[in-house]
Parts: structure tokens; C-alpha cells; sequence
């Protein structure tokens, strides 16, 4: 996305306060997200959408973001503001490609890097589950990489599921992940006990509530990535220890030994909320 262009159009139509909107824009395949603060939503936002339109080619909708991402299945609401009006778009991240809904699953292309970076911890011949796969980013990024992997992957939200299935004809990978819709938690104790190498928690609200299921999963040594949000007040350090400290506490308090423990900065949910992702290696004592 061209950043210095955005800027342009903004400073044009709403002069200094176009910063704002310029740091908040998403660009998901050929859809634009922007989120406009209160006092800027009157009749300009249609301008601004056709100017985006205008300026960038590869643009051909764009949206405003009307609600946060809310709820169980963490989606939000927008509304059309220029070019066609649809929600649906193809979206390709690291030579994989994404047909996703923006308005009917949850999608983020701020977790690019580390969707990649996971993928790249995992070792040919694993077992992974991921407890909260969307329409399959991490799975499927995972089973492009990784030989004779076998991914489980669990989403709660239907049309996730749907996109999911998708997702996984279009990245040639039906034959490495295992599409499950349903509550993770009953789906792990239904089919998934003690058989996974690792287990992905991309669902910072619901982490620690579900992480007895996670263990469940694991066999009895294996990789967990459990991702949180943690705040701090000074520095991204204090969020860091405290996520390890956390996750010591839970893993002790259910008998498990850490063998390795490290946490990463995901990104800045809010002001001084950071998104960690704690990676650790456990066994069963
Ligand atoms: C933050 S999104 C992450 C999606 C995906 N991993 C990604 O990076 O795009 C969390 C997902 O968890 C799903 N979810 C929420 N509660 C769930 C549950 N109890 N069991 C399974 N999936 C659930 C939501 O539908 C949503 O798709």
C-alpha cells in the first residue's frame, strides 16, 4: 500500500486530522478499511473513498469500519463508503492465498509476520492443532511449508469454516489439515486428545479459559503458543515477563514442567495493551 499517497489524500480532504486515518487503514486484498474518529464522519468519508479508489489501481472497495472487533467470533461491522459494494476479496500472504468475507469472519493482515514466523518453528512430520484457525492462515501457511505435517484446525464460526474449506482447496493442502467446525473444546475432547506436537491459541480473550484443553491436546511433551494481551506501563519489557509469569503459573498449577519458555511482541492492541505471543516447550511431570 502506498502510504505517501493515502497521506496525500487525506492531508486534501481533511487536512491535519488526516494522520489519524491514514495510520488506521487496513488493506485486505483489494478492499481498503479505514476508521474514521466522530467528528470526521460527515459527507467527505465518500470523497475520501473515491479518491482511494482514483489513486490506487488495486483498490476497488473501500469500506469504514462502523463497530471494534467484538464478540465470540470476533468480527465487526462496516459501511460501504466507495467503489463496489461487497464484502468478500481474495488476499494473498506469503505465496498463500486467502478467499475471505471481512464482515462475516475475523481476518487481520497485521499478523502476517507472525503467522510466518510460527510456521517456521514447525518441524517436518508434526501434529499440530490450532484451537482458533479463522479461515485458516496459520494452518495453512503451516501445511505449505512443513512436509507430512498434520494440522487439526477448529473454528467456532461457520462461514469460517466454510472459507476454511475453501482456503485449504485453493493452497492445495486437503491432504495435511483437518477441518473441524465446532467449540474447540469439545472438538479436543471428542477427537484430539494426546495427539498433537503443538498447539496454536490464536485467541488472545479466550487463552487462558481454554488452556486445561490445550494441555489436553498436547501429548506428553510439546510445543504451545498462547497468545495474550498483557499491559504496561512503561515498557513492552514489563508485558513480555509478565506474560512468561503468567503462563509459569498456569502450566505449574497444572503439573506441567516449562522446559523453554519465550515470549514475542505480536502488536499494540490499544495504548500500552500489547499482544504477546508466549511460545513454550512443556512436558507432563
Ligand atoms: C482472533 S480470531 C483468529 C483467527 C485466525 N487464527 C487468524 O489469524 O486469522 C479467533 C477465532 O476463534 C474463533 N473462536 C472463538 N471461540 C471459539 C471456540 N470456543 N472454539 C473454536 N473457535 C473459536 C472465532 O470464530 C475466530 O475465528
Amino acid at each position: 500500500m502506498s502510504k505517501s499517497i493515502l497521506r496525500e489524500i487525506g492531508k486534501r480532504i481533511y487536512g491535519e486530522a488526516s494522520s489519524k486515518i491514514i495510520k488506521s487503514m487496513d488493506v485486505i486484498g483489494d478492499i481498503a478499511i479505514i476508521k474514521l474518529p466522530h467528528e470526521l464522519l460527515d459527507e467527505r468519508r465518500f470523497i475520501f473513498g473515491r479518491e482511494v479508489l482514483k489513486e490506487l489501481k488495486y483498490i476497488n472497495v473501500v469500506l469504514r469500519q462502523r463497530t471494534p472487533v467484538e464478540g465470540l467470533l470476533r468480527i465487526r461491522r462496516f459501511e460501504h463508503i466507495a467503489g463496489e459494494n461487497r464484502t468478500e476479496t481474495i488476499y494473498k500472504e506469503y505465496g498463500a492465498i486467502f478467499r475471505v468475507d471481512v464482515e462475516r469472519v475475523y481476518f487481520s493482515p497485521r499478523l502476517s509476520n507472525e503467522r510466518l514466523r510460527i510456521s517456521r518453528l514447525v518441524s517436518d512430520g508434526e501434529t499440530v492443532v490450532n484451537m482458533f484457525a479463522g479461515v485458516g492462515p496459520y494452518s495453512i501457511l503451516i501445511a505449505r511449508k512443513v512436509d507430512n505435517a498434520v494440522i487439526h484446525s477448529i473454528d467456532i464460526n461457520p462461514v469460517a469454516i466454510e472459507y476454511h474449506l475453501a482456503n485449504n482447496i485453493l493452497n492445495k493442502v486437503t491432504d495435511k489439515i483437518i477441518t473441524y467446525r465446532g467449540d474447540a473444546k469439545e472438538i479436543i475432547i471428542k477427537y484430539l486428545s494426546s495427539t498433537a506436537d503443538r498447539v496454536l491459541m490464536p485467541l488472545p480473550e479466550y487463552a487462558l479459559q481454554y488452556l486445561e484443553y490445550a494441555l489436553h491436546a498436547l501429548k506428553n511433551k510439546g510445543y504451545m503458543h498462547v497468545y495474550l494481551h498483557v499491559k504496561y506501563e512503561e515498557n513492552r519489557e514489563e508485558a513480555l515477563t509478565r506474560s512468561r509469569e503468567i503462563i509459569l503459573r498456569e502450566l505449574g498449577e497444572r503439573g506441567y514442567r516449562v522446559v523453554e519458555i519465550d515470549s514475542h511482541p505480536v502488536r499494540e492492541v490499544a495504548t500500552r495493551l500489547l499482544q504477546v505471543c508466549v511460545d513454550a516447550y512443556i512436558r507432563k511431570i
